[in-house]
């Protein structure tokens, strides 16, 4: 049960933890944090899902109460609660921590809960079945490897859409992971699997590790942020899944 005596250090401290480029320790991380992990994102101003949800609100023309969703490192259920108020109603969810999804399981919005430490182990999802595939927060060095982009894809039906929020770290690790990232956007739209529908640029999408904070009432200086980029991909009609 979470406690309320959490601060922005305490909050700090577990993110910077998370910069192991181990795979399997994040997801132990994950596993301890789950516990207090929306109390410190709230302390955070997280806002990956939120924005997520809000850009792919602007760019969804289906049904949504018709739609199937995949929530990739679907963490907590922040996506899927967000969603939900959109209209949205089956989702299917996949996380490579164990306590993280034991969370999401009691909000009781899944219909389906996998675990799966992506990049390890391939991503737990029918090919070419959802309207939507999301992620936010997750394409990180050490956390979800950029080639995974394409198992995204592959989930999508033809026409479907593939969102993806993440936050700018500016360490080195996480500018030459952004580069890669890009570089496997493009070649996936030159190969033909899907279109860029849309990019969103964010200038508050988290507080910033590796700025040493002040107190939880102190003014927040734009410096003490990172910004935040959201990409939208429309999978092509005539995209093959099983070429990809
Ligand atoms: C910052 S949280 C974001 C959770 C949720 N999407 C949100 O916006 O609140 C990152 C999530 O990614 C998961 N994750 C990290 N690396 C992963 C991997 N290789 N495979 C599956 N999940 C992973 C973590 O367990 C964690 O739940």
């Amino acid at each position: 049960m979470s406690t309320s005596s959490r601060t922005i250090h305490d909050a700090h401290t577990v993110i910077k933890s998370c910069s192991t480029t181990d795979p399997k320790e994040k997801a132990k991380i994950y596993n301890i944090w789950a516990e207090n992990y929306e109390e410190d994102h709230k302390l955070l101003s997280y806002r990956g899902a939120y924005l997520a949800v809000d850009f792919l609100s602007e760019h969804f023309c289906g049904r949504p109460e018709e739609s199937l969703v995949l929530d990739v490192a679907c963490g907590s259920g922040m996506v899927a609660n967000l969603m939900t108020e959109l209209g949205f109603r089956s989702f299917v969810g996949v996380d490579g921590s164990k306590g993280m999804l034991e969370l999401a399981a009691k909000t009781g919005l899944y219909q389906d809960l996998k675990l799966a430490l992506l990049g390890t182990e391939p991503l737990p999802a029918q090919t070419g079945v959802f309207d939507v595939v999301i992620t936010a927060g997750a394409f990180y060095p050490g956390s979800v490897p950029v080639n995974v982009i394409r198992e995204l894809c592959k989930a999508a039906k033809p026409g479907g859409l593939v969102c993806i929020a993440r936050g700018n770290y500016r360490r080195p690790i996480h500018i030459e992971y952004t580069e890669n990232l890009q570089k496997e956007q493009q070649l996936m739209e030159e190969e033909g699997l899907w279109g860029l529908k849309g990019t969103k640029q964010i200038d508050r999408y988290i507080r910033n590790p590796d700025v040493e904070c002040g107190g939880d009432g102190e003014d927040i200086q734009e410096d003490q942020f990172i910004s935040g980029t959201v990409y939208l991909y429309k999978k092509s009609i005539s995209a093959s899944t099983s070429t990809q």
